[in-house]
């Protein structure tokens, strides 16, 4: 098996050599943690955004979608809290003029601690063969239990000193704990200090007219400014939510691994407002419910798991995040929030404009409770294609292949003429006339077969479809299956079944809702 490091590397490369995502600016060598999606990626991250939007919206009688604009208000942002509390907390090593987020090398610190606990679980495990017990190792092995006990002391501090914002003690505990800059490998660091996240622009020609704006940090403000325009003119009745994705903004500054961690990325968030008193019910209800959506794509269950935040965020009474086994570990994918009444009160008193809903069953107005789902959508990406991306042995060799969920595969099929002649391009071409209006399905003529079969593989096409010269005869073709590559012979006229079968949004959706 190849180490970590390698995969992720792999997956980068991959991403760009077969036109999924490129660096963004590259010729000017790349803006850092930018990045663009190239004419493969487009296909898979639009997937991804409709298999959200359509289980979100089109499923959900109650939930209706909104796509606010990326400017607002910026008085938004002061009743939301992030000019306030929307903060990094910055060290600065003095020797390699480097800045770092100081909670992310207090938690790289404790990862290379838990690495050893790999490392005695591998040794044991070579030890006693067979008889290996790891549950049992790792619940008794005094080693095992002394790494633990210290990273969650370390990991319980950091969270303490944050949340009280006490930033000389974080400075205290990487000085403790030894930690060095990586460049410079000195412990000659600055104070820490809070780093606001959210990006300045202007609005207006005249320097002395320009009003100060932000672009957005989350999508979720423009959901809450317009929950009482569109409660009243859907005449929703709560409980009830608003979905919407988009672009937001963040000056990350420990932007790394690729698109887990952007400048600027997308988010696919829903409100769900709810009478106050019920937030405990519906936060359960939407762990559950997304939580099954990410195990409806059939990316093993084992690779995802719930973190229940003990540092919560301004707005929340509980949170939580769907974690998701990155090649560099488990980590945060989605987070569900209970934001109590907070954003609505804040936005009610900042505008002095009432934010209430007057419940007719309830004969009362109330200011609702909500709870947030909120999901990456380049993160989902990168959940998706590093899970998917594997190299498999064969008796003759290996092959690179993309395991996409079919129903998010950037092409649905690829159709193939044997040879470049005898009609069977237009026979080919025939084909795909008949599918395109409900799939997106790819020509390849270059190149023997096998090649092309190699090719679509690599870019995680569920089927390829190979029109040869009995196709002419009895209108028949072989259908190759990525997965498995079976190849059947089957009649031209069914192939819209089959594929509506295997990869259609309609069959996904509705193993959604079974
Ligand atoms: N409205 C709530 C909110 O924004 P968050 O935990 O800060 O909460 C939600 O972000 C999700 O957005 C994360 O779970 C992650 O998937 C994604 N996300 C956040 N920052 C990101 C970044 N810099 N790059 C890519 N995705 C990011």
């Amino acid at each position: 098996m190849k180490p970590a490091e390698d995969l992720f590397k792999n997956v980068v490369s991959h991403a760009k050599e077969y036109g999924f995502i490129f660096q963004s600016s590259e010729i000017y060598d790349g803006l850092s943690a930018v990045y663009d999606y190239a004419q493969l990626g487009v296909l898979l991250k639009n997937n991804i955004r409709t298999y959200w939007w359509e289980a979100m919206v089109r499923l959900h009688e109650n939930i209706v979608g909104l796509d606010a604009a990326i400017l607002m208000h910026p008085t938004t942002w002061k009743a939301s809290g992030h000019v306030d509390a929307f903060n990094d907390p910055l060290i600065d090593n003095k020797d390699s003029k480097k800045r770092y987020r100081a909670d992310v090398l207090i938690e790289d610190y404790v990862a290379k601690l838990e690495a050893k606990i790999d490392k005695e679980v591998q040794k044991a495990d070579k030890r006693f063969g067979d008889a290996f017990d790891k549950e049992q190792f790792l619940a008794t092995n005094g080693r095992v239990i002394e790494i633990r006990e210290r990273s969650e002391t370390i990991i319980k501090r950091m969270s303490k000193s944050l949340e009280e914002e006490n930033l000389a003690d974080v400075k205290a505990l990487i000085e403790e704990l030894e930690i060095v800059c990586p460049v410079s490998g000195s412990k000659n660091w600055t104070e820490v200090k809070q780093f606001n996240l959210m990006f300045g622009t202007k609005l207006g020609a005249s320097a002395e007219n320009a009003m100060e704006l932000y672009l957005r940090p989350e999508t979720a403000q423009g959901i809450f400014v317009n929950f009482l325009n569109v409660q009243k003119t859907g005449r929703m009745k709560i409980p009830f939510g608003i979905a919407q994705t988009g672009k937001a903004f963040r000056n990350e500054i420990v932007a790394r691994q690729f698109i887990f961690r952007m400048r600027e990325f997308e988010q696919m968030e829903m409100q769900f407002f709810i009478p106050p008193g019920t937030q405990k019910t519906w936060y359960e209800h939407w762990k559950e419910t997304r939580l099954k959506w990410h195990l409806s794509l059939g990316m093993g269950q084992e690779n995802y798991r719930f973190h229940d935040h003990e540092k919560l965020a301004h707005y929340a009474d509980a949170a939580a995040d769907i974690e998701f086994k990155f090649p560099f570990g488990f980590k945060e994918l989605e987070g569900i929030h209970s934001r109590t009444d907070f954003d609505l009160s804040r936005h009610e008193s900042f505008s002095g404009k009432k934010m209430q809903y007057y419940d007719a069953e309830q004969e009362q107005s109330y200011t609702p409770y909500v709870i947030e789902t909120s999901i990456g959508l380049d993160r989902m990406f990168l959940a998706v294609f590093s899970s998917s991306l594997q190299e498999e042995e064969l008796e003759n060799g290996t092959r690179t292949v993309m395991r996409i969920p079919a129903v998010l595969a950037p092409y649905k099929a690829a159709v193939l003429p044997l040879v470049k002649k005898d009609g069977l391009p237009e026979l080919a071409h025939q084909i795909i006339d008949d599918l395109k209006f409900d799939f997106n399905v790819a020509y390849d003529e270059k190149d023997a077969v096998g090649r092309r079969y190699r090719r679509q593989d690599a870019i995680g096409t569920p089927f390829c479809i190979t029109v040869d010269h009995q196709s002419l005869e009895d209108q028949t073709v072989t259908i190759r299956h990525r997965d498995s590559m079976e190849q059947e012979r089957i009649a031209i006229s069914e192939l819209k079944n089959v594929l509506d079968r295997e990869v259609s949004l309609a069959a996904w959706l509705k193993k959604l809702e079974a």
